[in-house]
């Protein structure tokens, strides 16, 4: 099969590489003529692991390439992906839908014979039907069948859930286009990954009913974590005792500080506009966006609490800024609103994080950004762990405490022990373990008692 994928970006070029990788011929085309140049020197825009060597294994042999000019790879392809990008529109949060139908009209212009035009893009149920019209309005003459294809790959794991996806949802009736696709995943059908053909719009809904709910569940057991540390109770325990119920699942019941990234926040955003838009609220996102909003911020307070509010001149060191692990994906990170929130408070913030520092850099000001972990920690009053990298789960706890001024962590992903921190002579606080968010003044450990008079005799007002 010859396939044009418009748009590579996260999942464009993921998408890309590894259809390449399945045998078929791929050109991956972007309008940003730095990130095609950059690909065709070999280098790969976005830190994604094994990304790079599966472009390199697919580029050489001339399976895989990279251009700027959609016309030629369109009009000789079979099936033409829309991999582009589909932001909040801003001010309403409806999807964006402008580069999907930008791509849709330039995609018409180059058809040549039967295309099976494949929105991968995540967008609103009825998006088909306008790209649909779109091409046929610019192209009486075009032979196509638009199909809807979402994809479900999570960043970090991006090219094992491409290749392992627990299913792929084809939203198309032209039997045609089904073969078309059918022959792009025969790779995976080999393995016996069901394919779901439903109507169009039943995939658009899939996508976000999908993300909605993941969402959901996230949000859900961060509200249980908040009751958790008033009752006192514990949310992992909480979480393994629901999750182990096969009706639940234990996926997504990780408590922290509030879903990011490129897609849940969005997404949901977006779905709750289609609804109003057709009088059916959907009050459950409502409250999910609006909780998950408030709790990103609400994790500064978290922090100044551990100095009794006394926030103002303290430095604070935060380790990991990306979205969660393994990407270099800052969009709508809960590290932006949390050190925004702890600037605002008075504090100066140094951070470090292995792979999203650039990224960071052009949307956090006045930040000390620092070489490692131990570097960010140097003289700092208290350390909050907002990514949980792997690195950030075995650090040297000791070298921590000689390092920092005052030993206070604040672990919004719940990496460490508490009787491991408390050992090591730390103040600590965490989310929805509520033995571990107590005031140290109660009667606890040795090891409670001397953080404590570590941390009292740096911050007289305790
Ligand atoms: N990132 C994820 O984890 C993920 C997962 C599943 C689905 N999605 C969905 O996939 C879509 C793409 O997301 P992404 O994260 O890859 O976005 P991205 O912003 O990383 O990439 C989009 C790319 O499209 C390019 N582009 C825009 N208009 C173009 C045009 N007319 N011609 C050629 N290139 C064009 C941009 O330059 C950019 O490089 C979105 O709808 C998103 O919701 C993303």
């Amino acid at each position: 099969m010859r396939v044009a994928m418009i748009g590579t970006g996260y999942v464009g070029l993921v998408s890309g590489a590894c259809i390449a990788d399945f045998g078929h011929n791929v050109i991956c085309v972007d309008k940003d003529a730095a990130k095609i140049e950059a690909l065709e020197r070999g280098e790969i825009p976005i830190y994604e692991p094994g990304l790079q060597d599966l472009v390199r294994a697919n580029a050489s042999p001339g399976r895989l390439s990279f251009t700027t000019a959609l016309e030629e790879p369109v009009r000789a392809a079979d099936a033409v992906f829309i991999a582009v990008g589909t932001p909040s529109r801003r001010g309403d949060g409806h999807a964006d839908l402008s580069y999907v139908y930008d791509a849709a009209r330039e995609i018409a212009a180059a058809l040549d014979g039967f295309t099976v035009v494949i929105t991968k893009s995540t967008v609103p149920v009825g998006t088909g039907d306008e790209v649909e019209r779109i091409i046929n309005e610019a192209r009486r003459d075009a032979d196509v069948a638009v199909v809807s294809n979402p994809e479900f790959l999570r960043e970090g794991a991006a090219i094992h859930d491409f290749k392992h996806p627990d299913r792929i949802v084809v939203g198309t009736q032209d039997e045609r286009a089904k073969k078309v696709v059918a022959e792009i995943y025969r790779p995976l059908n080999l393995n016996q990954t069901p394919i779901l053909y439903t109507s169009r719009r039943t995939a658009e809904l899939i996508k976000y009913a999908a993300n909605a709910f993941l969402a959901t569940k996230v949000t859900f057991i961060n509200e249980i974590a908040d009751l958790c540390e008033k009752v006192g109770a514990d949310v992992q325990e909480v979480a393994r005792g629901i999750g182990l119920d096969n009706r639940i699942g234990s996926k997504f019941l990780h408590a922290g500080p509030g879903f990011g990234g490129s897609c849940f926040p969005k997404d949901v955003r977006a779905l709750v506009k289609t609804a109003q838009d057709h009088d059916v609220p959907l009050r459950i996102l409502e409250v999910v966006a609006a909780v998950n909003d408030t709790r990103k911020r609400a994790m500064a307070r978290k922090v100044s609490a551990m100095f009794a509010g006394a926030l103002r001149g303290k430095t604070v060191a935060v380790l990991g800024l990306t979205f969660k692990p393994n990407t270099d994906d800052m969009r709508e990170a809960p590290s932006l609103a949390l050190i925004t929130a702890l600037q605002d408070m008075g504090a100066r913030v140094r951070a470090f994080d292995p792979a999203g520092m650039s990224q960071a850099q052009a949307l956090l000001k006045e930040v000390v950004y620092c070489e490692d972990a131990y570097d960010c920690a140097d003289a700092a009053d208290a350390l909050v762990i907002a990514t949980e990298w792997e690195q950030f789960r075995a650090l040297d706890l000791e070298r921590l405490r000689d390092l920092m001024a005052c030993p206070v962590v604040v672990d919004l992903r719940n990496v460490y022990r508490p009787e491991e921190m408390y050992r090591h002579g730390f103040a600590y606080a965490c989310v929805g373990r509520s033995l571990a968010a107590t005031d140290f003044t109660d009667d606890g450990s040795l090891a409670r008692l001397l953080s404590l008079a570590k941390v009292r005799a740096r911050v007289p007002s305790l």
